[in-house]
């Protein structure tokens, strides 16, 4: 076994005390995901996305990687064989943690978009509607560089050719609602790598996986990789 993919989402980041999307009530800190996280709500009402972003930026300098994600840092410096993680997730924990080989399929609340120039740039702080490109300078055009609803998940080629070629596919704290990610299971297991899937319970795709371990992720992760190195 050489070559690892790890996906993870939100319930990765639960611990550290960041919200996941898909509670009971389909509401996420009283929005409805389709009121915040698609082109369409940014047309109708920027305000409205901009405050949900911002907050959720500024509710990053509250939180600290957890357990699962210095395990999978140890886990990217120590492993001798190719390995990808991916993750869903628009929280810079995985990389605050130590994790390099690392893609943002979802994009990143550190990063800001202008839709005047399409370059991309790093942001901390609030970014509200007006502010400006630091790049080509044009004010009111930035946006969150996010992946909503509609749009398409950033480093697809990277990705697929990972997924094709890995030995060990594991996912973490996801739903398995949401494709294309949701179908990543799949994908590997026609090309014949093994599959676990590490989350609080079992996920909506839980019937592709090999083994699954259910729990929460800063037990089970560490102690998946404490197996996995020796
Ligand atoms: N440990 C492990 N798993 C957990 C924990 C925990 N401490 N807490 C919650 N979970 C699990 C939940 O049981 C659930 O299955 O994490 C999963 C989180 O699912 P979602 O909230 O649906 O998050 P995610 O799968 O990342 O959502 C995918 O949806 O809205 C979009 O773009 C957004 O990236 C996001 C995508």
């Amino acid at each position: 076994m050489k070559n690892i993919v790890i996906l993870t989402g939100a319930g990765i980041s639960a611990e550290s005390g960041l919200a996941t999307f898909r509670g009971p009530d389909g509401l996420w800190e009283g929005h409805r995901v389709e009121d915040v996280c698609t082109p369409e709500a940014y047309s109708r009402d920027p305000t409205l996305v901009h405050q949900f972003y911002d907050a959720r930026r500024a509710k990053l300098g509250e939180v600290e990687p957890n357990a699962a994600h210095l395990a999978l840092a140890r886990l990217d410096r120590e492993w001798p064989g190719e390995l990808l993680l991916v993750t869903q997730n628009v929280d810079d924990l995985h990389e605050r943690a130590g994790s390099k080989r690392l893609l943002h399929m979802h994009g990143e609340l550190t990063s800001g978009w202008c839709l005047a120039c399409d370059e991309r740039f790093a942001w901390a702080g609030p970014m509200g509607e007006l502010a400006s490109c630091p790049v080509c300078q044009v004010a009111g055009r930035v946006r969150p560089d996010i992946v909503w609803f509609g749009e398409m998940p950033y480093d697809m080629d990277r990705i697929e050719r990972a997924l094709m070629d890995c030995d060990l596919f594991v996912s973490i704290g996801t739903s398995g609602a949401v494709y294309p990610a949701a179908g990543f299971v799949q994908t590997v297991r026609y090309c014949g790598a093994r599959t676990l899937e590490i989350n609080l319970e079992p996920s909506q795709g839980s019937i592709f996986f090999d083994e699954r371990r259910y729990g929460p992720a800063g037990i089970e992760v560490p102690k998946w990789i404490e197996e996995l190195l020796g």
